[in-house]
């Protein structure tokens, strides 16, 4: 794939690429006003920086065991995010045919790819089979006969793994929330026991593998032990029956901070250790599918003030970007801090920060304490690198907004505000009827 160039804006100075939150006006180097100016609002910018620093912390807390990361391709699909996690030696956690295209786009290398999700289509694995990745994890019986099935048709034996349900509450929100025997995610260990029973059936399906994913934003190690105890517990029944397993895939979920002073992140080398400690007795392939812990941090959403509404109650701050550019706040009543990008002091007020579309959901948040604003002023959204542009829409017809890519002192734009001829590609009246 070809590198995007970066373009400079004048007067940038390298700041603290360290952390995102780490000076509102500048962000990898990029002066943010100048660059809102350039690219225009709503826009997400990520920097590049703090994602590098990321993945050198996470394999540094890896250090010394058989460990590959799998970046959960979901998080943020920009073709210029997966080329960094690329260049970091990662490989891809897939859920669909379009993040495997995505993600060979970007140079991952099918054997470091994996593809995890309880509605893989026939089409879909057999796609997946043809590049070649590395494993699936299976989420159910049928699923299994239908690898086992597109395997044989092809002439090959596929490595997969049982993605096991232990039954453990990850502590978050519900709507994240995927380890708990009423989540539709993976299978219960006494299901998982039969499969390997009956696994010498298989002739095509290298059974070797476990795979867990509790949920997501996790702000404590508990639960994460507690699945990985399981799992390693099972793995060690398995091998006594005769079952080898190679690899266990220890999923995603680590949570981050979007709210400075009150989340409490996990050290990432306490969750090494988690790893470590639990599989101590295991000395297979060790893969980890983390996401949001890679990117979150390393976005921000630029947005301006279209203007202030004084309700009877409230204070409505409307601003241009929407719940269509990110539906964390709407969907799981998500904080994301917000901040003026120009740091003057000013009186403080309390605001509901409101987008322009249609559904009283598209609220950023409520009653918040920001310094008085006016119409026009350039506004951070924090902590936006995951599960923000990658669950866009167009809803209201609104555009998909940029994304603009930081890197010491200069930026480029990995993807450019959606024109709306692009937004209705593909849409006709209707003219041409036939038969069905
Ligand atoms: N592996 C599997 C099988 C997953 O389902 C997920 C996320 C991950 C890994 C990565 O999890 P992470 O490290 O990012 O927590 N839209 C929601 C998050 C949904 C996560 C779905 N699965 C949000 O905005 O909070």
């Amino acid at each position: 794939m070809e590198r995007v160039q970066p373009e400079s804006l004048p007067g940038m100075t390298p700041t603290n690429t360290k952390t995102a939150c780490a000076d509102a006006g500048g962000l990898d180097g990029v002066d943010l006003p100048a660059l809102a100016n350039r690219v225009g609002t709503p826009c997400y910018a990520y920097s590049a920086g703090t994602i590098r620093q990321r993945a050198g912390d996470l394999q540094a807390a890896l250090r010394g065991l058989d460990a590959g990361v799998c970046y959960a391709v979901k998080a943020n699909s920009n073709l210029a995010i997966l080329q960094l996690m690329a260049e970091a030696g990662f490989g891809a956690d897939i859920v669909s045919g379009g993040e495997l295209w995505r993600s060979l786009r970007a140079g991952i290398p099918p054997e470091r790819i994996v593809f995890s999700g309880v509605g893989k289509t026939a089409g879909e694995i057999a796609e997946a089979l043809e590049a070649g990745i590395a494993r699936f994890n299976v989420e159910s019986e049928d699923e299994l006969h239908l690898l086992e099935r597109l395997a044989a048709e092809r002439g090959t034996v596929v490595r997969a793994s049982v993605r096991v349900n232990p039954d453990v509450d990850a502590n978050t929100h519900a709507k994240i929330s995927t380890g708990k025997s009423a989540n539709k995610f993976g299978v219960g260990i006494d299901e998982a026991r039969n499969w390997f029973a009956a696994s010498a059936a298989l002739m095509h399906v290298r059974l070797d593998g476990l795979h867990v994913h509790i949920g997501s934003q996790m702000l404590s190690l508990d639960p994460i032990r507690e699945a990985l105890q399981r799992v390693a517990a099972f793995r060690r029944e398995l091998v006594a029956a005769g079952h080898p397993i190679d690899c266990i895939d220890v999923g995603g979920g680590l949570g981050v901070c979007y709210r400075e002073g009150r989340d409490r992140p996990v050290a990432i080398e306490d969750y090494g250790d988690v790893i470590r400690d639990t599989l101590a007795d295991f000395s297979g392939r060790i893969l980890l599918e983390p996401g949001r812990w890679l990117v979150a941090g390393a976005g921000v959403l630029l947005t301006k003030v279209i203007r202030v509404k004084r309700g009877r109650e409230r204070q409505f701050l409307v601003v241009d970007a929407a719940m269509t550019d990110l539906l964390r706040p709407s969907l799981y009543d998500a904080w994301h801090d917000i901040v003026p990008v120009t740091r003057e002091p000013r009186p403080l007020q309390r605001y509901d920060v409101v987008g322009p579309v249609c559904e009283t959901s598209d609220t950023f948040a409520r009653d918040r304490e920001l310094p008085r604003c006016e119409p026009g002023e350039l506004l951070l959204i924090r902590t936006t690198g995951a599960y923000g542009s990658s669950m866009g829409s167009t809803f209201n017809s609104r555009p998909l907004a940029p994304e603009v890519l930081l890197d010491r002192g200069r930026y480029a734009v990995v993807r450019r505000r959606q024109t709306l001829e692009e937004m209705i590609a593909g849409e006709r009246p209707a003219q041409q009827w036939e038969s069905a």
